[in-house]
């Protein structure tokens, strides 16, 4: 697993040990640390086998794929920043195109040819219509952190058409939040949030004043921004159906991995205000730049080949962001 001590690879380390697979982890910790591993062990009673390396750097690459076993590879390794994206496109063309490139040059090598791959649901840009199919148009993307997504499905599916031994699915997540039901993984932004929960929760625990919500004039329920919020732990569990699934299945395909229910921006602080029993003060200020008015999956293709369907609600999303929040004011120590 690359980028398995990052948010959504430490839960997806959680949910594979949980199945009874056997895992590696490869991160280069540039937006981790080690202590969320440490938790996942914790968690799970089971020891977590990690190297430190980047996954652009072939030749730490080919000695882990010499050493071990490798059956199959989820790949969450990469940047994530929209904003910073904008500032240092180099830096995230490289980091996310180069590195999954490399990345599948050396499975290739190691005849390893089973890959899930962290897309995302900004591939789609402003929809012209809700909920969003997997067969709906990809690439108005407003940045290059979503052309680095739209630019590796394409090159993964060319490498699936050129050798049909690819097995990969490309899994474009919603908007992934909340955390383990015990708090002791969860999201851990090293800097000011950039995205709604993590911001809301440390407006909860005192550590930011209030939060502002980017634009009151979108055509939505209360003219807030609508996105479909997926339980971190729903999406784990949403990989290890992917991986079964790929078993018997070559080509790459692509999967929405949401809940298929939008939320706004209030909506989802009364929710929060319920689950933490605190106040979330808002104030509204213009629309954020890239942002679109609504974004919600239409989730039936996953239901129905993967035989995964999204079970934790909004309350539960609320209640355990609150908890590692609450466990964790500061993140995780160094
Ligand atoms: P994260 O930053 O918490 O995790 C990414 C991990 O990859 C980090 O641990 C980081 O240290 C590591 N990493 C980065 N570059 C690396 C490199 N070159 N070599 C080795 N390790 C490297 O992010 P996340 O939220 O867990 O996201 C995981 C993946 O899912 C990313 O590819 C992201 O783009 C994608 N995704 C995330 C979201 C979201 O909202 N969180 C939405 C859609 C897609
Ligand atoms: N929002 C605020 N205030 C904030 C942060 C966000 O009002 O401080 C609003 C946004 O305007 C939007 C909603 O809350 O309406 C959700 O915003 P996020 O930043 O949490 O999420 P986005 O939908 O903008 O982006 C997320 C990921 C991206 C990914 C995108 C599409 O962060 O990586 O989903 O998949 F590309």
């Amino acid at each position: 697993m690359t980028g398995g001590a990052g948010y959504i690879g430490s839960h997806t380390c959680v949910a594979l040990l949980q199945a009874g697979y056997e895992i590696l982890v490869v991160d280069n910790l540039s937006n981790s640390k080690k202590e969320s591993l440490l938790r996942v062990e914790a968690i799970t009673g089971k020891k977590v086998p990690w190297v430190q390396a980047d996954v652009r750097n072939r030749g730490k690459m080919r000695e882990l794929f010499s050493a071990h076993p490798v059956e199959g590879v989820i790949h969450f390794a990469g940047l994530k920043a929209v904003g910073e994206s904008v500032e240092k496109p180099l830096r995230y063309y490289d980091a996310n195109v180069a590195g999954s490139m490399a990345l599948a040059e050396v499975m290739q090598e190691f005849g390893v040819r089973l890959l899930v791959f962290s897309s995302s649901a900004t591939v789609y840009g402003d929809p012209a219509m809700l909920p969003i199919r997997e067969d709906f148009p990809v690439g108005a993307t407003t940045n290059p952190y979503g052309r680095s997504k739209l630019m590796v499905e394409q090159i993964y599916t060319d490498l699936a058409v050129s050798d049909k031994a690819w097995q990969i699915a490309l899994l474009r997540y919603f908007n992934p939040v909340g955390a383990h039901g015990s708090g002791l993984i969860g999201e851990d932004p090293s800097d000011i949030p950039n995205n709604l929960m993590p911001y809301i929760s440390q407006v909860a625990v005192g550590r930011r004043e209030r939060l502002t919500v980017f634009g009151n004039d979108y055509p939505t329920v209360d003219g807030t921004g609508v996105r479909d919020y997926i339980h971190v732990m729903d999406l784990a569990e949403g990989h290890v159906k992917a991986l079964a699934w790929l078993q018997n299945h070559t080509g790459a395909h692509v999967f929405n991995l949401g809940t298929g229910r939008g939320y706004s921006v209030l909506e989802v602080v009364k929710a929060f205000e319920t689950a933490s029993g605190r106040p979330v003060p808002y104030r509204f200020s213009p629309r954020r730049a890239g942002d679109v008015a609504a974004v919600y999956a239409d989730a039936m293709k996953a239901e129905q080949e993967l035989k995964w369907k999204a079970s934790r609600g909004i309350e539960a999303m609320c209640r355990d962001a609150w908890n590692w929040q609450q466990q964790n004011p500061m993140g995780y120590p160094d």
